[in-house]
């Protein structure tokens, strides 16, 4: 890949063929091969807030754990597979203790295939940059959730700071080297102009994992113009869906002087063109369905519905870190009116709720948590009986050897999402159902919808409506089931997470 001088004057033909292609399918092997050929010797680097892998204490003992963020595990795929350095937020209380002097440890720890690196940054800069910016700004800002997003100019003053430590970081790691530098999310929409003012030849794309808001919504932002400039500064910009590019262009072109196409999917502005395109992110299907092939698994399975008497039972389920995004209540509702409207199915239906906590130092959060704990108990009041717990609250931290338990037990899966990116529960659940036994019900406010049209698809605010997909769903005959379910297993085998990494590879190949 060239990294010095980014030409940016590509024939206009050129480029929308480039564009319009057809993304091909890829495999791991397929993606490590592209990657190494058009990246050459340039470093691959990505940046995240989220670290993939946190050491922290238990008790004397400092042990790993994988946060519940669906980017930091997708990402760990490709760079496993690929090799390279990860800059994230030092976020674990005993990070610091692993680090060597360049603050790097090589993961994953049995068998490392790519460098981490962390940035560690004060309790007071934590709270501005990651508490209020990023998570009572950024994420209310852009998930239409009708929760108020929060401007706090002392807030917004620490996450600057911490944008410039990532790109310090960053700079540092590169040294005089060529590189690709990766940025996930909007944690970081500063560094990539951080970055270009240093060094204009390095070679930038940015990743948007949540969706980009109307314009309407985005412009009360007092910071508008540095976030899309700063974001500007790459050579391509990514979302899920064609959808939020259309809302990016929008935004740029009210906002920014600017001249943004259409017909190409890019932004002139301030004479360096960026492309926005969509690259609908996915999960590592194969390596999915073959953890829920493991021999062992059954052996495994079977303890969890004993002990949780899901035996003879029809059990759904949903995995969410607890977050008023996820429409958890709006579910739990929507599973009570089921139930009232359909007496027959007491004591014959589980739902299982895993939530992990999430973000908790913020109210907001605190308060869904509470709202939902609540809701599981009105609900099992209500409903419940003796012998039998409708609805089965799991509020703790799983990892994924065990959520696959979850997937693999479960007769069906909600995702009801108020709003979402992608969401990747979704395209786990498909690929842990190596028999397409099972179902799947979908919101439509999520990124996924646009490609697992196979799905049961609910408005997860229609409460009447979602109890009689919940209903379609049960009484929905095997053999259409499984039809259904092979086309979704298809699709995410199909699109999986090389795909889209080597697809965004590929691109910027040929833009950079
Ligand atoms: C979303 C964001 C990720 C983030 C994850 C978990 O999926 O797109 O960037 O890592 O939520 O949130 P957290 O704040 O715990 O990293």
């Amino acid at each position: 890949m060239k990294t010095k001088g980014v030409k940016v004057k590509i024939p206009a033909k050129k480029m929308l063929y480039t564009l319009n292609q057809i993304e091909e399918a890829m495999n791991k092997e397929q993606m490590v091969t592209l990657v190494k050929e058009k990246l050459g010797d340039a470093k691959l680097i990505v940046a995240s807030n989220r670290e993939p892998y946190m050491h922290v204490w238990r008790g004397e003992e400092i042990k790993t754990v994988r946060p519940a963020s669906g980017m930091a595990v997708a990402l760990d795929s490709i760079m496993q597979a690929c090799g390279g350095t990860w800059v994230a937020h030092g976020a674990g209380d005993a990070d610091q203790e692993v680090v060597d002097e360049e603050n790097v440890i090589e993961v994953p720890q049995k068998n490392p295939k790519y460098r981490l690196k962390r940035v560690w940054m004060t309790k007071k800069e934590e709270q501005g940059y990651y508490d209020i910016t990023s998570n009572e700004l950024f994420w209310p800002l852009c998930h239409t959730v009708y929760v108020r997003p929060k401007f706090n100019e002392r807030a917004w003053n620490e996450y600057k700071k911490i944008n410039q430590r990532f790109a310090n970081a960053i700079l540092e790691e590169i040294g005089d080297e060529q590189a690709f530098i990766w940025f996930q999310d909007f944690h970081l929409s500063l560094a990539p102009r951080m970055i270009k003012n240093k060094k204009q030849d390095l070679v930038t794309a940015h990743f948007w994992h949540i969706p980009w808001p109307q314009n309407e919504t985005f412009r009360a932002c007092p910071w508008k113009h540095k976030i899309l400039d700063g974001l500007l500064a790459n050579d391509l910009i990514g979302f899920h869906t064609r959808y939020h590019c259309n809302n990016f262009l929008e935004t740029v072109d009210r906002n920014l002087v600017s001249k943004t196409d259409r017909s190409e999917y890019s932004v002139l502005y301030k004479h360096k063109k960026t492309y926005v395109k969509p690259f609908p992110i996915s999960v590592d299907y194969h390596k999915i369905k073959k953890m829920a092939e493991e021999p062992e698994r059954q052996k495994t399975i079977k303890p969890i519905k004993h002990r949780l008497n899901l035996e003879n039972k029809v059990v759904g389920v949903g995995v969410e870190r607890v977050d008023y995004t996820k429409g958890i209540p709006e579910k739990l509702k929507a599973l009570e009116w089921f139930l009232e409207k359909n007496p027959q199915y007491k004591e014959k239906l589980t739902y299982i709720q895993i939530g992990s906590p999430s973000r908790l130092r913020l109210e907001e959060y605190r308060s869904i948590n509470e709202e939902i704990e609540e809701l599981v108990e009105d609900i099992n009041w209500r409903q419940g009986t003796k012998k039998w717990t409708p609805i089965i609250y799991l509020s703790e931290h799983h990892d994924f050897e065990d959520i696959i338990n979850y997937y693999m037990l479960a007769d069906f899966c909600i995702v009801s999402s108020l709003h979402d990116g992608m969401n990747l529960v979704a395209k786990e659940y498909i690929s842990s159902k190596t028999n397409a036994d099972g179902m799947l019900i979908l919101s439509r406010f999520t990124g996924a919808q646009e490609e697992l049209t196979d799905a049961l698809l609910v408005n997860p605010y229609d409460t009447r409506r979602f109890a009689a997909v919940i209903k379609k769903l049960l009484t929905l005959k095997a053999e259409k089931k499984k039809e259904r379910m092979q086309k979704l297993r298809d699709i995410v085998e199909e699109n999986n997470i090389y795909t889209w990494a080597g697809n965004i590879v590929s691109n910027i190949s040929k833009i950079a």
